[in-house]
């Protein structure tokens, strides 16, 4: 099979790529190189099958042609992050809606199965635990940017399943939970990364809030593993799973935790939120998946637990041989 893999570029979508690559599949990543890097997948490159085109989403005609090269598309392409959706809201709602909405249309004119990867942040800040998929959603005000990452998600979602509805075009929806694991930038305001870089350094770690609000980490192999099986799964059409741990951990625990791992020495730092991002910010308690539905369908278990992903993030980060690999010679499908 020749799979397209939008945001191919990106954490989990080089992870993904790598993956597929193992399993004796062809790869063709389509990226703008906004958020991912060709770093992520340079080591990828000269193996057989696989292929890169720096492009964006937003393309229709790149788009179809890329569709229409491949058999099933797993589309990862987003705006990701709270501090890029806060900084830069307008593109963050363009590249999640406009792009969503030109990726089904392409291969509801192909028929191609597609698989969407959602964010666990479409639950909104209900305080349900946990959260099931079927759940209402709690989005806040308009006037908060935060949310339209959410919305933008949600309504994503809905076009996918509209598809699915009107057509039967197959779409698959992942509701990803938080998910970490090498490659992954801090530079978004994603924390795992972000605290090992502080540790590493000997910086303060900084934790918003007062670090009792608690996440779920998720290691990128574990996630891969299902994206790939709910793609192959023929029941997994027109359904919402959740995908992720239910292992929960308090930000405060995990900045110990990361502490004690890098070395000791950093301080902990609370920080308010109206300080980390803007006044009003709002942020979620606690955000725990229900993993029963993607368990029952594909035997999904998580096999790796915080510890594992910490060691693996902190060995990443200590790795010379992590510099920046050179540009690409040739980028092309
Ligand atoms: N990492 C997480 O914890 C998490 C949690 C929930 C959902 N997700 C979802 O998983 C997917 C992948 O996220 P990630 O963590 O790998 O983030 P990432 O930023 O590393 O990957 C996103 C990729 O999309 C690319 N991209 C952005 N806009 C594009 C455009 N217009 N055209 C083409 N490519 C574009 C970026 O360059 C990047 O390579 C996203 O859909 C995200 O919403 C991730």
């Amino acid at each position: 099979m020749r799979y397209l893999i939008t945001g191919g570029c990106g954490f989990i979508g080089s992870h993904l790529a790598e993956r597929l690559l193992d399993d004796g599949h062809a790869v063709l990543l389509l990226d703008d190189l906004s958020t991912g890097r060709f770093e992520n997948v340079a080591h990828l490159e000269g193996r057989a099958g696989f292929a890169i085109l720096v492009a964006s989403v937003t393309e229709p005609a790149t788009v179809d042609r890329c569709v229409a090269e491949c058999q099933a598309v797993f589309h990862l392409a987003s705006a990701v992050g709270v501090r890029l959706v806060v900084d830069q809201p307008v593109r963050t709602i363009e590249t999640i809606v406009n792009g969503t909405d030109v990726v089904l249309r392409a291969c509801a004119r192909y028929r191609r199965p597609i698989l969407l990867t959602s964010t666990s942040e479409v639950y909104g800040k209900s305080t349900k635990v946990p959260f099931v998929e079927t759940d209402d959603t709690l989005i806040g005000p308009t006037t908060t940017r935060r949310w339209a990452y959410a919305c933008a998600k949600a309504l994503d979602e809905f076009l996918a399943l509209a598809h699915w509805h009107e057509s039967r075009l197959p779409v698959i929806v992942a509701r990803l939970f938080n998910t970490v694991g090498p490659r992954q930038t801090g530079r978004y305001g994603m924390v795992i990364p972000r605290f090992v870089e502080q540790g590493l350094a000997g910086q303060p770690i900084t934790v918003y809030g007062d670090g009792h609000q608690t996440r779920c980490f998720a290691h990128v192999a574990d996630v891969v593993s299902a994206l790939v099986a709910l793609m192959d799964h023929p029941h997994s059409r027109g359904q919402v799973f959740n995908v992720g741990n239910s292992e929960e951990v308090s930000i405060l625990e995990l900045a110990h935790r990361v502490r004690s791992l890098t070395g000791g020495i950093s301080p902990i730092r609370l920080v308010p939120y109206s300080e980390a991002y803007t006044a009003g910010f709002e942020d979620m308690l606690r955000r725990v998946p229900d993993l029963t539905k993607i368990r029952q369908l594909i035997g999904y278990q998580p096999s790796r637990s915080l510890d594992q992903i910490l060691a693996d993030v902190i060995a990443e980060r200590c790795d010379p041989s992590r510099h920046p690999a050179p540009a690409p010679s040739s980028l092309e499908i």
